[in-house]
């Protein structure tokens, strides 16, 4: 087992679910020390019983700067520093463009493009010489699908954050890359509070579209995210890697 990640300090948003509770166990098995944040009492509680009492999990709504500001506080009282952060904390319902409200429409920027801004900004006290900042975009910021015109825009913007945040913070000694996911099998879809037989046609439909005639796992994105927070990327900056058994590409 390698130990990419020993006495370093890895931050995960949304860190309690999905692909970031996957980084979360990938950063802990390769030595670092771990901070999660969520919203959920319930798969806050069972990260930390399967991440180990060692993580600190901590509950934050990252849609809201003042609980940001709070978590890092934290994370700096208990740490001191960051050494690889993973912007990971998001929500993607799909609505058709006429039926999209105002309040629809805030709360998608709010967690994935504002959050995702402000998780970064009150994180650069933390982050150390060397830290690598690693955004969760989707392929969803470069297709037109029905109904995800606030997803996919809220996800273009966070694709060109990690160019423009790392031109910013560069003379700080810290990359920021961006991945984006195709379809991997997390509780997101199932969020989207559809029926069950409709959820299950969305994920075929999903399927056929898929090159590699499957939905990924969220252990195959949490690959490309250590990598991207390793030294073994350290000539790799402002990029966008693409994990989606080649749905854009092909
Ligand atoms: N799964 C896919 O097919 C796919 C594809 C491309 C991109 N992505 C992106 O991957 C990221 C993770 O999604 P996932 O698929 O792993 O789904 P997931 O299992 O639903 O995880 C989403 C995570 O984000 C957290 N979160 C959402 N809003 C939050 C908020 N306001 N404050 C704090 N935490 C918040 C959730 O915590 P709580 O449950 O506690 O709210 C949860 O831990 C998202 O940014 C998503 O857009 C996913």
């Amino acid at each position: 087992m390698s130990q990419r990640f020993k006495d370093k300090v890895a931050v995960v948003t949304g860190g309690n679910s999905g692909i970031g509770l996957a980084a979360a166990k990938a950063f802990v098995r390769e030595g670092a020390k771990v901070a999660i944040t969520g919203r959920s009492d319930t798969t806050l509680k069972a990260a930390q019983k399967e991440l180990g009492p060692d993580v600190l999990v901590i509950k934050a709504d990252m849609s809201r700067v003042p609980e940001i500001a709070a978590a890092m506080a934290r994370i700096k009282d208990r740490f001191g520093r960051i050494d690889a952060l993973f912007v990971n904390a998001g929500i993607g319902r799909f609505v058709p463009f006429e039926e999209v409200t105002e309040e629809f429409y805030d709360e998608t920027m709010a967690t994935n493009l504002r959050g995702a801004f402000f998780t970064i900004q009150k994180a650069v006290p933390l982050l150390s010489r060397g830290a690598a900042v690693v955004l969760n975009a989707s392929i969803n910021a470069h297709m037109g699908m029905p109904g995800s015109s606030v997803y996919g825009a809220s996800k273009a913007a966070v694709v060109n954050l990690a160019k423009t945040v790392s031109a910013d913070l560069l003379q700080r000694g810290v990359r920021v890359n961006v991945v984006s996911p195709g379809p991997v099998t997390t509780p997101i879809l199932d969020r989207m509070g559809l029926p069950e037989e409709q959820t299950r046609q969305i994920k075929e439909r999903i399927t056929e579209q898929v090159p590699l005639k499957r939905f990924g796992h969220p252990d195959e994105i949490a690959a490309a995210v250590l990598y991207l927070s390793s030294s073994e990327s350290a000539f790799v900056v402002g990029t966008e890697l693409v994990v989606d058994g080649g749905m854009i590409q092909l």
